[in-house]
């Protein structure tokens, strides 16, 4: 086909397509190519924005490394990471929902016993957490592995800390006992900005937007048999609760945080300042 106009060049481009022996590629090709070309006539995108988009994209790939996601923060910002999980974890009445699984999970997290302090020196006021893991059914899931992982009182994970190196702290890895429940100590998290010195925080900023998420515990629960689950506690109250940069929050994922006055914690320790307990109980659906 010869002198493709502004109208005709979407049917050409899916005739060169037409060939394509991978139906469900061919499916995603036929709408992304579709959307894009409207998109394109809609904004009527002159070559200066053309430009400018290319600039932002190039950028967006340079800032990436092995420790720094640049296009998922991308698409975590634009709302395409919880779509996409809200499409693929449509859970049945009384499963836990999933949310955004972020940057800052490591592999090497610390196995830590029943009981343990997994903050390890981490800043901030201690937190008592005791979370259980049942199937739909309401039985408990034992030997359950529960990853948790968390900022610290400055909003900052251990691997943003290069002083730490590669210690590793305020995460761990836990197995639930024979009642489908964890119990560990850590720090009560705070809220933190995502990190704004790249592109992602250049379109925050001239589309009017913060860069914070509200204070969360990370969780991934992985039991044989259940489905795995990806998913936060936020803390309540919290600022960005209603406006978290990534659209992470559901309100059924408001954790249970109760602030005591110093005194006797569950553990049976005495702790001289305040301190926080947590209490949840997490249900999988069975796969
Ligand atoms: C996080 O919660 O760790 C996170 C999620 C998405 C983007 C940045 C951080
Ligand atoms: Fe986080």
């Amino acid at each position: 086909m010869r002198n493709i106009d502004e109208n005709t060049i979407t049917p050409a481009f899916m005739q060169r397509i037409a060939g394509t022996g991978n139906p469900r590629l061919k499916e995603i090709m036929t709408a992304l190519v579709t959307h894009l070309h409207d998109f394109v006539r809609d904004v009527k995108l002159t070559e200066d924005e053309w430009q400018a988009g290319i600039a932002f994209l190039t950028e967006t790939g340079q800032k990436c490394n092995a420790t720094r996601q640049e296009f998922i923060l991308l698409s975590d910002t634009l709302g395409v990471s919880m779509l996409t999980i809200a499409l693929n974890h449509a859970k049945p009445p009384g499963a836990t929902e999933a949310t955004v699984f972020g940057p800052f999970h490591t592999d090497d997290a610390p196995h830590a016993d029943q009981g343990a302090d997994i903050a390890r020196g981490a800043p901030g006021l201690p937190l008592f957490v005791r979370a259980c893991v049942r199937g739909l059914d309401g039985e408990p899931v034992a030997d359950a592995e529960v990853d948790v992982w968390q900022a610290d009182e400055d909003g900052l994970y251990d691997v943003q800390r290069p002083e730490l190196g590669d210690t590793r702290r305020a995460r761990a890895v836990l197995r639930t006992d024979a009642q489908g429940c964890v119990r560990f100590r850590s720090i009560v998290p705070t809220a933190y900005p995502i990190p704004t010195d790249g592109p992602v925080g250049r379109m925050l900023v001239a589309t009017g937007r913060h860069p914070w998420r509200p204070a969360h515990l990370h969780f991934m629960i992985r039991a044989p048999g259940y489905r795995s689950l990806t998913t936060h506690l936020f803390r309540n109250p919290d600022p960005y609760l209603d406006s978290d940069v990534v659209f992470g929050v559901r309100s059924s994922l408001v954790g249970d945080y109760v602030e005591h006055r110093p005194g006797t914690a569950p553990d049976g320790s005495v702790v001289e300042t305040a301190f926080f307990t947590l209490a949840h109980t997490f249900v999988l659906p069975r796969t």
